[in-house]
């Protein structure tokens, strides 16, 4: 490891990016939870303007409920901010100078906007004050009318707002930035759009299934099942864009999220395995219904700060059962192997059969559930929950798994995991020997530079915006070293970095 510092010089060089760091504190990445709400609502409302107002001439009255539904978001946003800027950098949506992260039912309306503005060439509508029905209606059918690919729209649009009256509206162009691409192809660009299509459309789509479950209504998991198959797609051709999505750890949805995460990771190791497409959609769909069950728990139980009592607990360790019991009944999945559903009732059981359901007879736990136990319990573990709110680090996280694995785990497909994901887990948050801080992007697919990932560095520029510039750490520089090597791990919320952020 000639090319780290020695260990004297290691010390300065942490010193000094938390030095450097304490800078960033000033622009944290992460915004106030009310206030993203908030936002992803206002893209919502003006995404259905958008699109009712292609439907409907400005005078029609079915507008009206909605476009004063709208103004009262979009007015008490005014209100409580002073003013509203929502603005269009890159691929991402700023309200006031902060990056709105889209919630799952926010997606859609998040994709339409920006394709919208982006193909008018507006990059950011300025909201000065309170608005009035008029000054929507108004704000509404001059963006739609405006000429796709025509650069000039915003100058045209500020002269139509300000000879009807409207002095509270500025309309910005769209700016491009130099090096948007970054190091990326492309080609990965377009995965990643898709990437992020499936793993947001699964997510809503098993929230769908398990509502529906919950409510004993028909539950079409058709969807779930086409869903899988693009998601065994994107693995085959790179299985570290969907790793990526699985860092995105949203605590508000923790049910639906994690049974996403637990598919992607189960998808990654049934791929290393060697499994043909067949077998890996049946391992995403059992991953994405393996806590299906718990659609029969309420919801008190599911989210109880504290530690369960003797009867919650057992009804909580029946889930994997009633989950088989569920799965046994969804006709629309077709014909069922029955590894799926012996992979969702195993999920629990541990290597000793210490876990649960208690078996009468002793058997092995099937394939299907001892790779779901090692995803299920690394997301579980890096993912904020109501009752630890402050998660372990993925590092952290697999070092408890390592130490649990005699146990607990098949260790084979423990290494299998580790290896995939890295000994610098994928989404860790990392310091350099050049004293620059990176997110780990990519584990190098050979095994022996497993400690020279691929990494996304934390940058940003003087809007607060990461850069993503991804650096190979198995570079070396004229003299033959390398030009970067990492010290150690960081706890991302020490340094107010969002993680998810540089995977979207
Ligand atoms: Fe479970
Ligand atoms: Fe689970």
């Amino acid at each position: 490891m000639d090319s780290l510092y020695p260990l004297g010089e290691k010390m300065n060089v942490t010193e000094s990016a938390i030095q450097s760091q304490k800078v960033s504190k000033t622009l944290p990445e992460t915004m106030d939870r009310d206030l993203s709400k908030l936002g992803n609502n206002l893209v919502t409302k003006i995404h259905v303007l958008m699109r009712i107002s292609q439907i409907y001439d400005s005078k029609n009255v079915a507008l009206h409920q909605f476009i004063k539904e709208s103004l009262q978001t979009m007015n008490t946003l005014i209100k409580t901010e002073g003013s509203l800027s929502l603005k269009i950098l890159r691929d991402d949506l700023f309200l006031n100078e902060q990056r709105l992260r889209y919630s799952v039912e926010g997606f859609t309306s998040f994709k339409y906007l920006l394709a919208q503005w982006k193909k008018r060439f507006i990059g950011e509508v300025l909201f000065k004050g309170p608005l009035d029905e008029r000054v929507l209606r108004e704000f509404i059918y001059t963006l739609i009318d405006l000429k796709e690919g025509q650069e000039e729209n915003a100058a045209l649009f500020m002269r139509h707002l300000i000879g009807c009256g409207i002095s509270s509206i500025v309309v910005n162009p769209l700016e491009t930035l130099e090096g948007e691409e970054g190091a990326m192809t492309l080609r990965k660009k377009d995965q990643r759009e898709v990437a992020q299509k499936v793993f947001f459309e699964t997510i809503g789509t098993i929230k769908e299934v398990i509502t529906k479950i919950k409510g004993k209504q028909y539950a079409d998991v058709r969807k779930l099942k086409r869903l899988a198959q693009k998601a065994v797609d994107l693995v085959m051709e790179d299985e570290s864009i969907l790793l990526g999505m699985a860092t995105i750890k949203n605590y508000d949805e923790y049910t639906f999220n994690h049974s996403v995460n637990v598919s992607i990771y189960s998808l990654a190791i049934g791929r290393r395995l060697g499994f043909s497409r067949s077998t890996l959609t049946e391992l995403v769909i059992t991953a994405l219904l393996h806590d299906i069950g718990k659609s029969k728990i309420p919801r008190e139980i599911l989210n109880k700060p504290g530690p369960l009592d003797a009867g919650e607990w057992g009804l909580m360790k029946k889930h994997p059962l009633m989950g088989a019991e569920i799965v046994l009944n969804l006709k629309e999945l077709g014909e069922i192997n029955p590894r799926m559903v012996i992979g969702i009732f195993d999920h629990h059981l541990k290597r000793n059969l210490s876990g649960y359901p208690q078996l009468f007879r002793k058997k092995e736990v099937s394939l299907f559930g001892r790779i779901i136990q090692i995803a299920d319990s690394y997301d579980a573990m890096t993912t904020p929950r109501i009752y630890k709110k402050v998660p372990f680090t993925p590092e952290q996280a697999l070092a408890i798994m390592l130490k649990e694995r005699v146990f607990h785990f098949d260790s084979l497909l423990l290494k299998i995991f580790i290896g995939l994901i890295g000994i610098y887990p994928i989404g860790s948050l990392i310091l350099l020997n050049t004293g620059e801080l990176g997110v780990v992007y990519k584990p190098h697919p050979d095994p022996e530079w497993a400690d020279r990932p691929q990494v996304i560095l934390v940058e940003r520029d003087g809007k607060g915006d990461s850069k993503k510039k991804v650096v190979d750490l198995t570079e070396t520089g004229e003299d033959g070293h390398f030009r970067q090597g990492i010290v150690k791990t960081l706890d991302p919320r020490r340094y107010h970095v969002d993680i998810a952020k540089y995977f979207l």
